[in-house]
């Protein structure tokens, strides 16, 4: 019994913001964002919550997979930018579907959340637990970030993504790679809110996403070519049999450099990143979407998963479409 992708769905926000927009408001340029990140312009949500961009995901997926939110058995949602910190975004979307069979909690792994949840999605469902879950990945990262730090806000961008999952005895995950390194977290950060109890003193401060970049990039450009080729090894593959790797969208350099350490052609990581930047949770899901909707991933098809973030986490899997 395998866990297969059964539908998929992505919804952005309205408002795109270019690298010259950003540059209208802060020290920067496109040259720069463009020539060290890939990135040319993003989606920011003014209007949308997580809730909504979620529910629009959801709903496409459900559609796609031909179930019913009434047949859902669990929702996860991979974020780290609820709407709420009280309930969980999958609580709310449980909510806004009608999916009232469905257990439903988040799971937190930053950029590695979409691959964690659809990890243990695949766990439930080998084990027999449950047959129809709905996996979410999304963020509103804009609201954590610094916009006064050139080096953090211009990488990120807004959206969610989603994928349900169901037993098949044919195509589906065939094997998983997690890991994490806690003791390297202050390379990527942000500070929850402050104990503000009436006890202490200094309870009101907030805290934005901070991030030593050239810290990150190394840990990305070493840590995901293993972890895709332990995923493809698991799995019974070759690496050059895979037909598309999908990864964590956050720099074209660091796609261009696990391209190039697995020695496989650039074509097979299509990317997204140029038009929604770095979406953490909410970015493999979107990139998943994006190649099902064209047309890109065909039955039977060898392709990769891969995420990598804050933590430090890190996850890949490797299935058949
Ligand atoms: O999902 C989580 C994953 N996160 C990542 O994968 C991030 C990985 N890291 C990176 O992608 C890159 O390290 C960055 C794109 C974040 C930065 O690229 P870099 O080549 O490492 O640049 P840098 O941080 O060394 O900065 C170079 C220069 C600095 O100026 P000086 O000190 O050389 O004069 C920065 O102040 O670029 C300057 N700079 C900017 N200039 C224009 C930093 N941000 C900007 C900006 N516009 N937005």
């Amino acid at each position: 019994m395998k866990t297969r992708i059964c539908g998929t769905g992505s919804a952005l926000p309205a408002r795109v913001v270019t690298n010259d927009d950003l540059s209208k408001i802060m020290d920067t340029s496109d040259a720069w964002i463009s020539s060290r990140t890939g990135i040319r312009s993003r989606h920011l949500a003014v209007e949308e919550t997580l809730t909504d961009l979620s529910e629009k995901a959801a709903l496409q997926a459900l559609e796609e997979a031909g179930i019913e939110p009434g047949d859902l058995d669990m929702i996860l949602a991979a974020t780290l930018s609820a709407d709420k910190l009280l309930p969980s975004l999958s609580c709310e979307l449980q909510s806004r579907l009608g999916a009232v069979g469905a257990v439903a909690f988040d799971i937190n792994a930053a950029c590695s959340g979409f691959l964690f949840a659809l990890q243990t999605a695949d766990v439930y469902i080998r084990c027999g637990t449950y047959r129809n879950i709905l996996v979410v990945g999304g963020e509103i990262l804009s609201k954590l970030m610094d916009w006064q730090d050139r080096s953090t806000c211009v990488l990120f961008g807004d959206g969610a993504g989603a994928a349900v999952v169901r037993p098949d005895e044919g195509c589906g995950i065939l094997s998983s790679i997690q890991g994490s390194d806690g003791s390297r977290g202050e390379a990527l950060l942000c500070e929850n809110r402050k104990n503000n109890n009436p006890y202490v003193t200094n309870g009101t401060e907030l805290s934005y996403v901070s991030m030593d970049g050239q810290e990150v990039y190394k840990f990305a450009v070493r840590t995901v070519p293993k972890a895709i080729l332990d995923a493809v090894e698991k799995a019974g593959f070759a690496v050059d049999e895979i037909d598309l790797f999908l990864l964590h969208q956050a720099n074209i350099r660091i796609i261009e450099s696990v391209a190039k350490r697995l020695k496989v052609p650039l074509e097979r990581f299509p990317m997204n990143l140029a038009e929604c930047g770095n979406i953490s949770a909410g970015s493999v899901p979107i990139l998943l979407d994006y190649v099902n909707r064209r047309g890109m991933l065909h039955p039977g098809d060898k392709v990769v998963l891969a995420g990598f973030g804050a933590g430090l986490t890190w996850g890949a899997s490797a299935l058949t479409w």
